[in-house]
């Protein structure tokens, strides 16, 4: 059967991307952001999953404002790496997992989550930022990944408490999936973040922190958290935290915090990153 056995969450600036693309990755104003993910890349060799469930947003770089799916999931073979302006990332294609990808589908569509089916689909840095920090630099990525894209660009989004029972669908689908897959479940994007307007460059340390203290033991709190709310405390781009509730609700009632790390600012972003285990 297959198993969830972490969720992971991070930040996914772009930023971190193009400074890790370009050998920027010792500078001064970036060592001590690549060095709060030291840890994970040592989880990860140790943990050699199969299959990332990887809860991401795209920004308008594979889907405009034409199409705005909801919930979009990846089942292709695999996945171009989207050029965002500044061309093509160097990194790796992303490599699907089509089989696991048709199970979830139709398990989360029994399951009243009416997804649409991306049969191609160009990932963003919501999607390659992540994986440069969790594997390093790599020929290949060691993992297959499913790609979920979550509408955060134009109202209305989904709620957390939407995002969080999604999450505890797919825990379901995964574990009635026969093969013995080791898979991981993952939230990008946030953390508090304005891009644009009067408050742009917004960032709310204890918004965030609390959001990290919550996140294993208190999560019911997060749940509740408004649309308005991450709007208000968090800035626009805050809504991206709603990603995290799908890892954390794919995890079950108890879990175990293995590691943490919050640092400011890195662009306009507040970057925070946690490593859960769920227990039982
Ligand atoms: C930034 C952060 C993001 O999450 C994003 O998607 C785009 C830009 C930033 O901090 O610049
Ligand atoms: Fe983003």
């Amino acid at each position: 059967m297959a198993r969830i056995t972490a969720g992971i969450a991070t930040s996914h600036v772009p930023a971190i991307g193009a400074a890790f693309d370009q050998g920027r990755d010792q500078d001064e104003y970036w060592a001590p952001v690549f060095a709060g993910y030291d840890w994970v890349k040592e989880f990860q060799r140790r943990e050699d999953p199969d299959v990332v469930i990887l809860c991401y947003n795209d920004h308008a770089s594979a889907m405009m404002l034409d199409v705005v799916p909801t919930f979009a999931l990846g089942m292709a073979e695999e996945f171009d790496v989207a050029d965002e302006g500044w061309g093509r990332r160097p990194v790796p294609q992303v490599i699907g997992d089509p089989v696991l990808a048709a199970h979830l589908a139709e398990q989360l569509v029994i399951d009243e989550f009416d997804l649409t089916l991306m049969n191609a689909l160009e990932v963003d840095h919501g999607c390659t930022v992540p994986l440069s920090l969790m594997f390093g630099r790599r020929e290949e990525w060691p993992v297959r990944v499913i790609p979920l894209a979550v509408n955060v660009t134009q109202f209305p989004t989904p709620s957390g408490e939407r995002c969080w029972r999604l999450g505890e669908a797919i825990r379901d689908a995964v574990e009635s999936y026969p093969a013995g897959l080791n898979v991981q479940i993952w939230g990008t994007g946030g953390m508090s973040h304005q891009l644009q307007g009067e408050r742009a460059g917004l960032i709310n340390p204890e918004f965030d922190n609390a959001f990290l203290d919550k996140l294993s033991d208190r999560a019911d709190e997060l749940r509740k958290i408004t649309r308005l709310d991450y709007l208000r405390e968090a800035g626009t781009e805050g809504i991206e935290l709603i990603m995290w509730l799908i890892m954390r609700g794919a995890l079950g009632d108890k879990v175990e915090e293995l590691h943490r790390f919050y640092h400011v600012p890195a662009s306009n972003t507040a970057v925070g990153h946690i490593v859960l285990r769920p227990q039982g």
